[in-house]
């Protein structure tokens, strides 16, 4: 039985990696991940400068899940292109997939290219961060500019460049402009803009005040916005949100994509979560009778 999918170019060996942000900036807990069974790895979002984040707490249990507002803290695209080389040497022949954020075209097309030169083997767009000032969600609510971004980058780089899209009600069509841009997949879901308010210090209780929410609560929203994404566009996506078990990742799959991502269940539980989801995804195809992994991408696509 094959659970080996192509994203693209790339190969991965199987169909979980890591959401982008979870991975601390350390080759040693990428080779774990790797080690876990991940078909790839995603590092944390770059920009052009360093950014130290925002204030604590940047991260707070609400039910269903976590709202996080981590502020893209990252050493900054120079330094980042530098430690790739030893991200790639702790994974071997695994993908390292570059996550670049951005306030400008201009910094999509600098920090892309910077980390392309420092070996990366495909670059991820965050057009989605729903709490980044001047960036992320502001910046990819726009499906011109997603297509803007997207053509820009593509035409410099000659890795796969991969849009990463959140919760708006035009996703669907910034995803047929990302790829009229040129991305040879989408990621689907960010996190959701979201608060939690202290009701004894009446204030919210992250330092930034909004945040995004991940896990449980938004898995049903990606089932849905990859299921509607797959069936206009016929897209490679990359499904995440909320995959906790091998349940919900194969109800990512069903619904269009090809891989997932595991962000928060990584936090939580760490990356022997990948090793049980990839181990029940294979006890699935087998109980159900397929062969090949591929063999279910978005069959629950059918009338
Ligand atoms: C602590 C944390 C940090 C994150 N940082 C990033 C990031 O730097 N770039 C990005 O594109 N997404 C980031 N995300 C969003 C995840 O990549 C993912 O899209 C989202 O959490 C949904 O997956 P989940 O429900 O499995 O956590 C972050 C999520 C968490 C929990």
């Amino acid at each position: 039985m094959s659970i080996e999918v192509k994203v693209s170019s790339l190969r991965l060996k199987s169909p979980v990696m890591n959401a982008s942000g979870v991975l601390e900036w350390s080759p040693i807990a990428a080779k774990k991940l790797v080690d876990a069974g991940a078909g790839a790895v995603v590092l944390k979002s770059t920009t052009r400068e360093a950014r130290v984040g925002y204030p604590q707490p940047r991260i707070v249990s609400v039910p269903g899940g976590f709202i996080v507002a981590v502020g893209i803290a990252n050493p900054g695209a120079d330094t980042v292109s530098t430690m790739i080389k030893s991200f790639k040497e702790a994974v071997g022949d695994t993908p390292v997939i570059a996550s670049v954020a951005g306030s400008s075209l201009e910094e999509f097309i600098e920090v892309s290219s910077k980390l392309e030169d420092g070996g990366a083997d495909a670059i991820e767009l965050n057009l989605s961060c729903p709490h980044f000032k001047g960036g992320g969600l502001e910046l990819g609510q726009d499906p011109v500019f997603v297509r803007e971004v997207t053509r820009n980058v593509s035409s410099i780089v000659k890795i796969p460049v991969i849009a990463k899209l959140g919760l708006t009600d035009k996703v669907v069509e910034s995803a047929l402009k990302a790829l009229e841009g040129g991305a040879k997949a989408l990621t689907l879901i960010n996190t959701i803009r979201a608060m939690k308010i202290d009701i004894y210090t009446k204030k919210p209780v992250l330092g930034h005040k909004f945040g995004g929410l991940a896990g449980e609560a938004i898995h049903p929203v990606a089932v849905r916005v990859i299921y509607e994404t797959y069936k206009e566009t016929r897209a490679e996506i990359i499904g995440a949100g909320g995959v906790k078990d091998w349940e919900t990742a194969i109800e990512l799959i069903l619904a269009g994509a090809k891989t997932v991502q595991v962000g928060s269940a990584i936090l939580y539980r760490g990356e022997q979560v990948i090793t049980e989801i990839i181990r029940g995804i294979e006890k699935y195809l087998w109980i159900e009778g397929f062969k090949n992994i591929n063999e279910i991408i978005g069959l629950a696509q059918r009338d």
